[in-house]
């Protein structure tokens, strides 16, 4: 692994190798014993979009491991002016050991790969949302002790999170129903994917997808960038919400995951989402362990 850009290009070993690390992590951090993986070593981490949770988990990350975070918002590069991506990439590769991007096009995450010589992470495109979805699975492995046997269900817009969600859980073994509107469902190489599993069902019908189901994700249902087709949008998704009537056709112990951040009585209630919050927020902790182990994976000697 050189890299991390999207979920579709790890195996399901590579996956559990990195979830089997983040929990070693996880249980350093919690027993107070060290692990500077990557002393000395910077990573800079171009943000075109907003972050809380992204930003401040892997700079926190890259403290934890004896590193260097250099927060590189994009309206302060030269990026932001039009300088090639491809002269960037080969710029910062001189200076830096890795490069987290989070920015619009997945083409300019694959550019920055090519062009330059050292790691670089997705931290969101409108494509994929690599590190996220390891948090999310590191945290269904962490309450459920499994992969086998479990179906998750993806309840909305078919964006970079259900792009990364639906290939995720299906390259760890797990089975995948999807409730997107017509026009809305996940990109057509996903979908390629997806179908070749075997293990996945897309419908438009919530109830339907839900059904059985031990783990259940939803999403905004206007992402970033799309803040302009938020009324259009909200028709649109208009039943592509977890509640209650969505919980009781799910298995009974089953749980609720929301990369955040969330809109309440929109694609979630506040009654659900209360009920599951120790799992959500489980959920955004991972993100830091999660994150560090992809890190030491590419990064370290
Ligand atoms: N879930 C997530 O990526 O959160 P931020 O947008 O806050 O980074
Ligand atoms: N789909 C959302 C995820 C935010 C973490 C977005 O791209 O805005």
């Amino acid at each position: 692994m050189k890299h991390l850009l999207k979920m579709l290009d790890l195996s399901g070993e590579e996956i559990i190798d990195i979830l089997n690390l983040a929990d070693q992590l996880k249980y350093e951090l919690k027993h107070n014993i060290p692990h500077p993986h990557l002393k000395g070593k910077t990573l800079g981490m171009i943000f075109q979009k907003a972050s809380t949770r992204t930003r401040v988990s892997f700079e926190t990350g890259m403290y934890q491991l004896g590193g260097y975070p250099l927060f590189l918002s994009s309206s302060d590069l030269q990026i932001g002016r039009g300088e090639p991506v491809q002269d960037t990439a080969r710029v910062l590769s001189r200076y830096l050991d890795g490069i987290m991007i989070r920015t619009f096009e997945q083409k300019e995450v694959e550019d920055l790969a090519e062009y330059g010589s050292i790691p670089i992470i997705n931290g969101l495109t409108d494509f994929s949302h690599p590190c996220q979805v390891l948090a999310d699975l590191m945290t269904v492995r962490e309450f459920k002790g499994t992969f086998e046997g479990l179906k998750m269900c993806y309840i909305g817009d078919g964006n970079n999170m259900a792009n990364s969600l639906i290939t995720g859980f299906l390259k760890v073994g797990m089975t995948v129903s999807a409730a997107c509107p017509e026009n809305y469902r996940p990109d057509e190489k996903v979908m390629e994917f997806a179908n070749s599993t075997g293990r996945f069902t897309i419908t438009d019908k919530p109830l339907e997808a839900a059904a059985d189901a031990d783990v259940l994700i939803t999403d905004v249902w206007a992402s970033m960038g799309q803040e302009g087709e938020a009324e259009i949008r909200k028709a649109a998704f208009k039943g592509y919400q977890i509640n209650d009537e969505i919980m009781a056709v799910a298995n009974d112990k089953a749980m609720v995951l929301h990369c955040l951040p969330a809109h309440r009585e929109e694609e979630i209630t506040t009654k659900v989402f209360e009920e599951h919050a120790e799992e959500i927020f489980e959920e955004a902790e991972n993100r830091l362990h999660a994150q560090k182990a992809v890190m030491v994976k590419l990064m370290a000697d």
